[in-house]
């Protein structure tokens, strides 16, 4: 079989003067170019459009502008249809805003958060009425996360509950008018939302957190990380849980057979064939609150936890390899992404235009 062509397209190249500069892919992992080289017998990078067999969007979406992806766009026009493209940016709002995300699992059924949106932008837009539904939505749930549905928690989400007073989630509201003022000029879709906070089960006040990736109908790799803080991201794990963390993912490994089907129909009602998509288990039954395509962040750069954490797992990597083989598979970035691009050859392969 002959090596796929496969032609990357985002902000930083494909498009523009950037195109010459191959080595500029966007949001590049640790080790991915390293994994596309060891590939080379499968997949190999290409300058030329005309001369791809796949083509794969990668874009920052918290950066990406409306003019960015309508160019885009207009580039993978004569292709759509005729080869295979990976995270299409026509689908960019179904991952992007947090609020389309949770509409279309909702209208196929998928188990996520409930929530209300709010465009500032729109005639009818009315401050206080706006704060009267936040207040009643959060009688609804005692506990409610506002925040703009296109951005990383890190740039402001606000964590309400019931002694929140109204003037209080008017400044809220304030803050994110502000904030939606100020992205609209680029990015037309932002919004204020208001999310269901899923609350733990646990007892002791663990919150875990579950993470799949996914390529094109196939999950390649997941993990959980756990927490007592309400929000969290793997970073801040610390070494107290390190006991539970190891737990969780021994029986992940156990468990992720049963929850394949419902992953993968989360990612495809999406459009998206590739990306990480973010849970937690009530029940055992996946509630989905995140679709990342361009996942970059902690896990793929240092690994799981505060430094303490990783240490431990590097130290006792003999002993914990057989438990919990899908966190060292994930850290073994190089033939991580080796695979990752093995697959997506061997993927198009199957796929007939
Ligand atoms: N609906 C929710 N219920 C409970 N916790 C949530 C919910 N949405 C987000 N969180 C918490 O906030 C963190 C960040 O939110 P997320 O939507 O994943 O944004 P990002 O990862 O882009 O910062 C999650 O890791 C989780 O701890
Ligand atoms: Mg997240």
């Amino acid at each position: 079989m002959n090596p796929a062509n496969i032609f990357f397209i985002g902000r930083k190249q494909g498009i523009g003067l950037r195109r010459f500069r191959l080595s500029h892919l966007e949001n590049r992992r640790p080790a991915e170019s390293d994994g596309l080289r060891s590939a080379s017998s499968s997949i190999r990078q290409v300058r030329l459009l005309r001369n791809a067999d796949v083509i794969w969007v990668r874009v920052r979406p918290e950066f990406t502008t409306d003019k960015e992806r309508q160019k885009i766009g207009k580039r993978l026009r004569p292709f759509r249809d005729r080869i295979p493209i990976i995270n299409d940016i026509a689908v960019f709002n179904n991952y992007d805003c947090k609020d389309i995300t949770f509409s279309i699992w909702k209208e196929h059924g998928i188990a996520c958060p409930d929530f209300i949106s709010f465009d500032i932008f729109q005639d009818t837009y009315n401050n206080s009425y706006v704060v009267e539904q936040i207040q009643n939505f959060l009688q609804k749930y005692g506990k409610v996360l506002l925040r703009t549905n296109n951005e990383t928690a890190a740039n402001g989400v606000y964590l309400l509950n019931n002694n929140i007073t109204e003037k209080e989630i008017n400044a809220i509201v304030k803050t994110l008018e502000n904030r939606c003022k100020m992205f609209f000029p680029t990015r037309s879709s932002t919004r204020i939302i208001a999310v269901e906070f899923i609350s733990s089960q646990d007892e002791d006040g663990y919150i875990d957190l579950y993470r799949a990736h996914i390529l094109m109908g196939q999950i390649i790799s997941y993990y959980a990380v756990t927490s007592k803080q309400d929000i969290f991201h793997n970073v801040d794990m610390k070494e107290q849980w390190l006991k539970r963390f190891i737990n969780l993912n021994e029986i992940l490994c156990d468990n992720i057979h049963s929850l394949k089907s419902q992953i993968l129909r989360a990612a495809s009602a999406l459009e998206c064939n590739l990306g990480a998509i973010e849970f937690f288990l009530v029940d055992n039954k996946p509630i989905f609150i995140e679709f990342n395509p361009m996942w970059g962040g902690h896990a793929s750069t240092f690994g799981f936890g505060n430094t303490k954490v990783q240490n431990y797992l590097d130290t006792n990597i003999k002993e914990l390899k057989k438990r919990i083989p899908n966190i060292y598979a994930w850290l073994n970035y190089p033939n991580y992404y080796k695979a990752l691009f093995e697959q997506i050859h061997k993927s198009i392969q199957s796929t007939t235009y």
